[in-house]
């Protein structure tokens, strides 16, 4: 029988978000219903609440998720009720040619539930990145639930469901960053600092730290960055290369998503480096560079998507490092916050006031 929650919508562009009645269908075949425990606020719900990722109003959102399985529907096989997930939103298929190819982190055929979560008079929703969690329990795929050790925190845990697994992935998984690189990133939010946590988990010796505001760096040097660079104050590509021998950064992670940025980690980086976008740019952005320093330069140009992560493979080991103290989730958590304040959360994330606000239900 379907259930009535309560959750946080977007029911028009640019309005502020609702706390309204949620109805839950039981699961269908391939689908689980899970009761969130955590939730992180991530900027792309931002977005989708301004309209800017599309106008499929009303949108359930929340997308950065861990709790506990309470049903499954037929032929789930991976998890079971009791089980505590963190969710994801690229469930592989397992049959596409990037998932027939062995790669199945690039899955271009990733789904969702079947069946929507609607509002009391029906409406359909549309959950934000396939997931909708700022509410008391969601329907999605089976495929989007990882099981992970359950000793570690909801509030921790949820956020390899998005932004900081994002930044983890960019620098260990698509930046490829090994034990002795040099390493930049420009833009230290929640994703940068965990690409700086990324690198520095991966072997970095050098870990340069470039973002606008001080309280940026001064958070990325406590997670492990070996320099920080105002970039108001000071040239950015001047400072990396000083700082790494005149010569650049072997790997340099863009996570803003703006021009002037990837043109500063393009430049950034040594010969043959590798430059890796994960900040997300908007349609109306353009970049312009000498296509001979495109070819003289060598190396990678890469963009990363929730850091080319394999939930299967890569939560539960990062689940089982942030148990052993090798990994410092808890970092990422500024403050918690109820289910009714997420509003306000979206404010203090606009100032810069927090890495992640964790609603916790
Ligand atoms: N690729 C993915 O899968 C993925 C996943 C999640 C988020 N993202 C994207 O990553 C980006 C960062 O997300 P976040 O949650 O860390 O956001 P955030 O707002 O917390 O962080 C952005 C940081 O960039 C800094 N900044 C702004 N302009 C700058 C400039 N000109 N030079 C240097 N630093 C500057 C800000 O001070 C801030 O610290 C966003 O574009 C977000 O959409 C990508
Ligand atoms: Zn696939
Ligand atoms: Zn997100």
């Amino acid at each position: 029988m379907a259930q009535h929650v309560r959750g946080v919508i977007a029911r028009t562009k640019n309005a502020p978000v609702e706390l309204t009645t949620v109805v839950v269908p039981d699961p269908g075949p391939g689908e689980a219903v899970v009761k969130v425990q955590a939730c992180g606020v991530c900027h792309t719900d931002l977005h989708y609440r301004q309209g800017g990722i599309n106008d499929e109003f009303p949108f359930l959102l929340g997308h950065e998720a861990a709790g506990i399985v309470e049903a499954v529907g037929e032929n789930v096989t991976d998890v079971a009720p009791g089980d505590f997930v963190i969710l994801n939103w690229r469930a592989v298929c397992g049959q596409c040619r990037a998932c027939l190819r062995g790669r199945p982190w690039y899955c271009f055929n990733t789904h969702n539930a079947t069946q929507k979560m609607t509002l009391e008079d029906g409406t359909a929703l549309s959950p934000a990145l396939g997931i909708g969690a700022f509410v008391e329990k969601t329907l999605v795929a089976a495929g989007q639930c990882t099981k992970v050790d359950p000793a570690a925190s909801a509030a921790a845990a949820g956020l390899l469901g998005c932004g900081v697994m994002a930044g983890l992935g960019a620098a260990i998984n698509t930046g490829g960053v090994g034990r002795g690189d040099s390493v930049a990133v420009i833009g230290c939010g929640g994703v940068g600092n965990a690409a700086v946590v990324g690198a520095r988990l991966a072997g970095a010796a050098r870990i340069v730290a470039v973002d606008i505001d001080d309280r940026k760096l001064e958070t990325a040097k406590k997670l492990g960055a070996t320099h920080t660079v105002n970039s108001a104050s000071t040239d950015a590509v001047e400072a990396i290369r000083e700082l790494t021998g005149g010569f650049g950064a072997d790997v340099v992670i863009e996570a803003v998503g703006r021009p002037e940025t990837y043109q500063q980690a393009f430049y950034a980086r040594d010969l043959a480096g590798t430059v890796v976008l994960v900040g997300v740019p908007t349609p109306e952005m353009r970049l312009d560079l000498p296509l001979l320093d495109v070819f003289g330069r060598g190396g990678a140009l890469k963009s990363s998507w929730y850091g080319d992560c394999l939930p299967s493979r890569d939560f539960p080991m990062l689940i089982d490092l942030y148990l052993q103290g090798r990994l410092d989730l808890d970092a990422f958590v500024t403050e918690t916050i109820a289910l009714d304040e997420v509003e306000q959360a979206f404010e203090r994330m606009h100032a810069g006031d927090v890495l992640r606000s964790v609603v916790l239900l």
